[in-house]
């Protein structure tokens, strides 16, 4: 049977227009205006509603083992909590420890998601180290369809790569057209800052942002895209949250290095003052890169709209309450991270396209179609074309509310942002043709969510072609 969307204003990257979608099974096969609705077809009435491709989160931790403990959600918490914020897909970073085989992890991982996600999924497979045994399995993950690596410039010992480690990653990725993200910042200069930090008695959360300031991020991201240009490979950073890291990086596509950019939720919203807060609350604010100076706030958002960063992300990894008291007696205990995996599309939508910092098409590319183009889901995601997946949110613009931890699906027993209004949210979420979601409750199919295969996208004959496409 049939799924009939009807009269709803449908918006791409591209373009926007009133029209009918049909869907048979899990994709869709017309759109127009005025289309006849077959007998026996489930018809939602989209009036006054945007009709968006369902959104794709590319930066998310949902099984994480860091700093002795583990993030709260299971997959089908998180995908639960996704699909209500409109989230359709995410890809999660699989990063078991250095001390790790890379294999088993992977496997691990796999195993987490599979019949537990309710919305679709993939992966980046962190490399933790770099040796022949690692190499071999590389190869296996890519053909197993996750064509995606995820470096940690950060995090020595754990993580961490170092720069050896770091140029045969992206040699190997060159060669088998793999796109690696990124977190860069300087770990020697992190772990030297922490020391002499604590050496002072400065303990508190507010010491976190000075232990790795916006320069230790430049380096990293500068150093990254040098080896970028060294091997040949395709690069993307991650949660980049500054001015001297978006410099480099912007340097760095202006010499031509295939590198894209993403920033996260939290460093759109919040600045250092979340960390600077008494105790647990400015625990609750401490993520790496940390929240910075106020100043980068507006220039993230203006790099946005001109698609020098290239998309959003949340960087989801939710640590509860007694979690971040890890880090009472020292800030380099607090377990790193800040969720955002339900409340970016409303947040994105409110705080960017209501206050006119974000086009709207803009907004469906940095948070759809352009992690649907990079990570090799294009055209099955990010786009609503006949063909594609029927992966729709039906949002309704009018929507008020407030973000509170009393009616979030983050199993979490906090949220960042907390009584921040929302102007919006998705009325119906549909993954694969299947309603999942209706006015912010769950009605679908839990662990119904597939693990998307993708092929190698960034040989040197597939440039991507979007850098300069806006
Ligand atoms: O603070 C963060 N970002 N936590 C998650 C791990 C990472 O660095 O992405
Ligand atoms: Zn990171
Ligand atoms: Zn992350």
């Amino acid at each position: 049977m049939g799924l009939f969307i009807k009269g709803g204003e449908i918006v791409t990257a591209e373009a926007r227009s009133t029209g009918d979608i049909y869907i048979a099974d899990e994709t869709i096969t017309a759109m127009g205006t005025g289309l006849s609705i077959p007998e026996g077809t489930e018809v939602v009435d989209a009036t006054g509603k945007l009709i968006f491709p369902g959104f794709i989160d590319p930066h998310v931790h949902i099984h994480l083992p860091f700093m002795e403990t583990f993030a709260k959600d299971t997959h089908a918490s998180a995908s639960k909590a996704a699909l209500i914020g409109g989230t359709t897909t995410f890809i999660e970073m699989c990063c078991p420890s250095r001390n790790e085989d890379t294999l088993a992890g992977y496997h691990t991982w796999k195993q987490k998601a599979q019949g537990n996600s309710a919305c679709d999924y993939a992966f980046h497979m962190a490399v933790t180290r770099f040796d022949a045994q690692t190499e071999a399995q590389l190869r296996e993950i890519v053909l197993d369809g996750t064509s995606s690596f995820k470096i940690f410039l950060a995090y020595k010992n754990f993580f961490g790569v170092d720069d050896g480690e770091m140029f045969h990653t992206l040699k190997l990725a060159a060669e088998l057209g793999v796109i690696t993200t990124a977190h860069c910042e300087n770990a020697e200069l992190v772990g030297q800052m922490q020391k002499l930090l604590l050496a002072e008695g400065k303990t508190g959360p507010q010491w976190h942002e000075p232990s790795r300031p916006e320069a230790v991020e430049a380096e990293g991201t500068s150093r990254f895209a040098t080896f970028l240009e060294q091997t040949g490979a395709t690069g993307y950073i991650v949660h980049l949250s500054c001015l001297p890291a978006l410099r480099a990086a912007v340097e760095a596509k202006l010499r031509g290095v295939r590198i894209y950019v993403e920033s996260v939720l939290p460093h759109f919203l919040l600045d250092k003052t979340y960390a600077e807060r008494e105790g647990v609350e400015g625990m609750k604010h401490v993520m790496s890169p940390p929240l910075r100076d106020r100043r980068n706030l507006p220039l993230l958002w203006s790099a946005l709209q001109a698609g020098l960063i290239d998309t959003v992300g949340t960087d989801h990894c939710p640590f509860d309450t007694e979690q971040k008291l890890l880090g009472a007696e020292a800030f380099t205990q607090i377990p790193n991270g800040i969720p955002g995996l339900e409340d970016r599309v409303n947040l994105m939508y409110t705080y960017g396209v209501k206050r006119g910092l974000l086009d709207l098409h803009r907004f469906v590319d940095a948070l759809s179609t352009r992690p649907a183009r990079i990570f090799g889901l294009f055209p099955r995601k990010g786009i609503i074309a006949i063909g594609s997946d029927a992966d729709l949110v039906v949002y309704d613009p009018t929507y008020r509310s407030s973000i509170s931890v009393a009616t979030q699906h983050t199993n979490n027993d906090y949220n960042g942002f907390e009584g921040v209004g929302i102007e919006g949210r998705p009325s119906v979420v549909l993954v694969r043709g299947k309603i999942q979601v209706r006015d912010g409750v769950f009605i679908g199919e839990p662990g119904r969510g597939q693990f998307l295969r993708r092929e190698p996208n960034h040989g040197h004959h597939q440039a991507q072609g979007i850098n300069h496409a806006g």
